[in-house]
């Protein structure tokens, strides 16, 4: 099924300079992006984002760590989008994430992992709505 969902470029891979390489991941597993934009977040936006985990340990420090730089945030589409992004991206922990993977190559731990991506079509839908609200969800 053709789908799409919302990734993020994390400050720790555009300090790295490796948004070409990342982008050269999504599009060569069939991953298009379909709207990029270069941000840097208030702590207030990077909150919101990530409301689900206010009650985990490391919410402080996982927005911290979030606007600590500017990130690219885009919409991918293509079949089966999420899934595949989340299987393209690797394991949450760098440090366990599989050959091949974004994370292994480009992050460093569990925080700074240097992509995000939607778990599902219901977290799809809210994050692409959270940063291009003019997007057309239907
Ligand atoms: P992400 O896919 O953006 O979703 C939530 C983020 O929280 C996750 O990537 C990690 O960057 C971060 N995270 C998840 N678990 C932990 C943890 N145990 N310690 C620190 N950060 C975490």
């Amino acid at each position: 099924m053709l789908e799409r969902t919302l990734a993020i470029i994390k400050p720790d891979a555009v300090k790295k300079q490796v948004i070409g390489d990342i982008i050269k991941h999504y599009e060569s597993t069939g991953l298009h992006p379909v709207s990029i934009q270069m941000m840097s977040l208030t702590k207030r936006v990077a909150e919101g984002f990530y409301a689900v985990h206010r009650e985990r340990p490391f919410f402080e420090s996982l927005t911290s760590f979030m606007t600590s730089g500017p990130v690219v945030v885009l919409v991918l589409e293509g079949e089966d989008a999420i899934k595949r992004n989340r299987t393209l991206m690797g394991a949450t922990d760098s440090a366990k994430a599989e050959p091949g993977t974004i994370r292994a190559a480009h992050g460093t731990s569990i925080e700074e992992n240097a992509v995000h991506g939607s778990d599902s079509p219901e977290t799809a839908h809210f994050e692409i709505g959270y940063f291009f609200p003019a997007m057309d969800l239907t």
